[in-house]
This record gives C-alpha cells, sequence and structure tokens, in this order.
C-alpha cells in the first residue's frame, strides 16, 4: 500500500496558493481542496439573505442551515450551495469586501473546520486557506506558508479578474491589504505562520518552481513517513 501524507498551504490573497496546490496535487494524484471557497459560499448565502455579517448570532444561524460541498470540475474545484453551482458567484468583489468579516466568526468557523478536517481525514489531500497548518489539520506532514509581496500579489490579482472585478489596480492592491490585516487580526485563527511550516516566498517566482519547490518537499516528507 502507497503511504500518503497531507499537505497545508496557507498564506495571504493572491500569494499563489490555489494554483499551486492545484498543480501539486495534480501531480501527486491527491484531492485538492479549496477552504476559501468555503468561506466565500457562506458570505455570499449570507449577503443574498441581507444578513449583516457583523450580526454574529444570525451568520451563526444561516450559516448552520447551508449545504456547501465542493467537487471536482474540468478547470478546477467546483462550489455548490445547497446544490446551486456558484463556483463564479464567489468570487465577486462583493463577497472580497465581506468574506473576512464572515470568516471571523467563531461558529462559521468551528462548522467549516469540521467539514474540511472529515475530507482529510483519510490523507492523500492538498488543502489551502490560512489556518490550515496551525489549526484545521495540526498534523499535516508537509506545511507550506506561501506568502509574496502585497503588489505582486495585487498585480496578479489584477492580471487574473481585474477588469471582471471592476476595480483598479491601486484598489485592489487596498483591499487585499485590508483583508490580510482583518485576517491577521482576528481572535480566532488568525492567518499565521505554523512554528514547523516552511516559509516560501514566491514574489519572483513562477508557479511551477512553486509546484516543484513543493512536490519535492512531499517527496523527502512520504520518505520519511515510510
Ligand atoms: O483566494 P483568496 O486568497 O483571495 O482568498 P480565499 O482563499 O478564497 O479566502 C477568502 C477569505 O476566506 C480569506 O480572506 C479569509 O478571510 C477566509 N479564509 C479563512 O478565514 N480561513 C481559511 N482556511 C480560508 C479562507
Ligand atoms: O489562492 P491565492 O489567493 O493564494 O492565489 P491564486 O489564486 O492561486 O493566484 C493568484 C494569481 O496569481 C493567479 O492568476 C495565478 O496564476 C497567479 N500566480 C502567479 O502569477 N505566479 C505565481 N507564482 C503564483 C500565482
Amino acid at each position: 500500500a502507497d503511504e500518503r501524507i497531507n499537505i497545508a498551504i496557507d498564506g495571504p490573497a493572491g500569494a499563489g496558493k490555489s494554483t499551486v496546490a492545484r498543480t501539486v496535487a495534480a501531480q501527486l494524484g491527491y484531492v485538492y481542496i479549496d477552504t476559501g471557497a468555503m468561506y466565500r459560499a457562506v458570505t455570499l448565502s449570507a449577503r443574498r439573505a441581507g444578513i449583516d455579517p457583523l450580526d454574529t448570532a444570525a451568520l451563526a444561524a444561516h450559516a448552520s442551515g447551508l449545504t456547501i460541498t465542493l467537487a471536482p470540475g474540468k478547470e478546477g474545484q467546483l462550489v455548490y450551495l445547497n446544490g446551486e453551482d456558484v463556483t463564479a458567484e464567489i468570487r465577486s468583489r462583493d463577497v472580497n469586501l465581506h468574506v473576512s468579516q464572515v470568516a471571523a466568526s467563531e461558529k462559521v468557523r468551528s462548522l467549516l473546520v469540521a467539514k474540511q478536517q472529515e475530507l482529510a481525514k483519510d490523507k492523500g489531500v492538498v488543502m489551502d486557506g490560512r489556518d490550515i497548518g496551525s489549526c484545521v489539520l495540526p498534523g499535516a506532514e508537509l506545511k507550506v506558508f506561501l506568502t509574496a509581496s502585497v503588489k505582486e500579489r495585487a498585480q496578479r490579482r489584477f492580471i487574473e479578474a481585474g477588469s471582471a472585478l471592476g476595480v483598479t489596480l491601486e484598489q485592489l492592491e487596498k483591499e487585499i491589504a485590508e483583508r490580510d490585516r482583518m485576517d491577521e487580526q482576528r481572535e480566532f485563527s488568525p492567518l499565521k505562520i505554523a512554528p514547523d511550516a516552511i516559509l516560501l516566498d514566491s514574489t519572483s517566482m513562477s508557479i511551477n518552481e512553486v509546484a516543484d519547490a513543493i512536490v519535492s518537499l512531499s517527496r523527502t516528507k512520504l520518505a520519511e513517513a515510510k
């Protein structure tokens, strides 16, 4: 039987987590899980229902009634909210602007973390987010903290989605910096580097260089796990 490990990839917005995690998962034959998509789906649903993300009681009640599922699609992971495909809509600017408030809710986090741990229980998972190495999968055999300068991250996002989001590069950089600040300063499971995580600064690295580095680290960990 072949050994499998879990790989946790954390870091700020636009660091390249999802692109790299998807590539690494494909190379290893692992399952990729985008936990940010789950927080985004809860945010979309709450916004549609007119719930103030800062109203913690209303938000918690709303979130506990939702069914969020992830499924592999041709061009990456598909996200379903109560059976509806919301893959595109969860990337909207409105969701960008409110998701960190929703993700600050202790109740929302405990609901989603339980789901994420269930998905990773058989190993062979590459999971990306903010608190994977520190909270969701503290036992993950490989933990990577992927980062890049805020300028570079904003530029990447702008090239990827600037026109669809309807923002200037300057606005996007401000909004990303603000989301980083909220994610780093929240009370429950803030974005931080786990003590046993490997720090990778991708500012001047290509997607393939980062993916190769992580695959090579995973091979070392796999050899150790045997
Ligand atoms: O792709 P991007 O980096 O823009 O964000 P994302 O990974 O889709 O995550 C969106 C937001 O969800 C983050 O800014 C966090 O507020 C929250 N999040 C979190 O709190 N914990 C996670 N494990 C993943 C995302
Ligand atoms: O998931 P996260 O928010 O950390 O970042 P992403 O969505 O994977 O990457 C944001 C954008 O940067 C994507 O368009 C990637 O193709 C691009 N990217 C890049 O240009 N160079 C890298 N080393 C990593 C990502």
